[in-house]
């Protein structure tokens, strides 16, 4: 009896085990080129998706929205959907933060990216150079 209940319980650790190697695997490109869909002058962004996985929190960066249109946080496994299917004038017009127009990708990214950016660069003097624009975007 005692054995019979010892495989279940290990098998039912396989099933979680293999449950969660299927949430784990949904992590996306480990390298991006960033761009805005309907941009008249494109300025696109490079970004190291898997370095930022590994020295942050997916919650950083991913968000969800509620049926009123409120920012959801970020929980494990949720579906993770591309910023401008949020971040454009008609799901999020007019919203803003500080001066960044959060109904843009632009505004979306730069709140995201070059606001932590900034912070890190004013912390650590020998990272300074990752607030410069052409970190972001490299010079052609
Ligand atoms: C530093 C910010 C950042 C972190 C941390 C981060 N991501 Fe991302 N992720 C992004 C950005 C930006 C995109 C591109 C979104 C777009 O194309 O609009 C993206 C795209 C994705 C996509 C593809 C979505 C699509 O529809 O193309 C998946 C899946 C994903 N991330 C999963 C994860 C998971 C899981 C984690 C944590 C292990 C994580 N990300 C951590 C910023 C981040
Ligand atoms: C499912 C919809 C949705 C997606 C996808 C989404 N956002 Fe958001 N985001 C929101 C909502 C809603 C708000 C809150 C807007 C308000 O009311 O001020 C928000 C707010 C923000 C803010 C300002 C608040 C803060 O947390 O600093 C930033 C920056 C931001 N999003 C960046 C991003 C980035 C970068 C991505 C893609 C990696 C992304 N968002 C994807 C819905 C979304
Ligand atoms: C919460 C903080 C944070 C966010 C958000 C973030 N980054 Fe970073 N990023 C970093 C840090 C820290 C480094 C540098 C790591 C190091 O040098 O040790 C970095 C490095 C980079 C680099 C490589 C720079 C180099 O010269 O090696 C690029 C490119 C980059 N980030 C682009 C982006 C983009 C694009 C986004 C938004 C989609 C983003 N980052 C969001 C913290 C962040
Ligand atoms: C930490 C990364 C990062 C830094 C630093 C950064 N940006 Fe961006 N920027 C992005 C991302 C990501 C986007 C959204 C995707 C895209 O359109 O390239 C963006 C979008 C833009 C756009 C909109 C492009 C379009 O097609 O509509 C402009 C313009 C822009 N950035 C200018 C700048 C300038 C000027 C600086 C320096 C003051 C700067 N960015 C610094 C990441 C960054």
């Amino acid at each position: 009896m005692i054995k019979k209940i010892v495989v279940a319980a290990a098998a039912a650790c396989f099933v979680l085990a293999g449950f969660n190697l299927a949430l784990a695997s949904e992590t996306g490109p480990a390298e991006m080129k960033l761009e805005t869909t309907d941009s008249k002058k494109p300025k696109p962004a490079i970004f190291p998706h898997k370095a930022h996985q590994d020295a942050l929190k997916c919650a950083d960066c991913h968000h969800g929205m509620d049926a009123e249109g409120k920012q959801v946080a970020y929980v494990e496994g949720q579906e993770i959907g591309k910023c401008e299917s949020c971040h454009n004038p008609e799901k999020l017009g007019g919203k803003t933060k500080g001066k960044l127009k959060l109904d843009t990708f632009k505004g979306a990214a730069h709140g995201n990216c070059l606001e932590c950016h900034k912070e890190v660069a004013k912390k650590d003097a020998a990272k300074k150079d990752l607030k410069k624009c052409s970190t972001c975007h490299p010079k052609k």
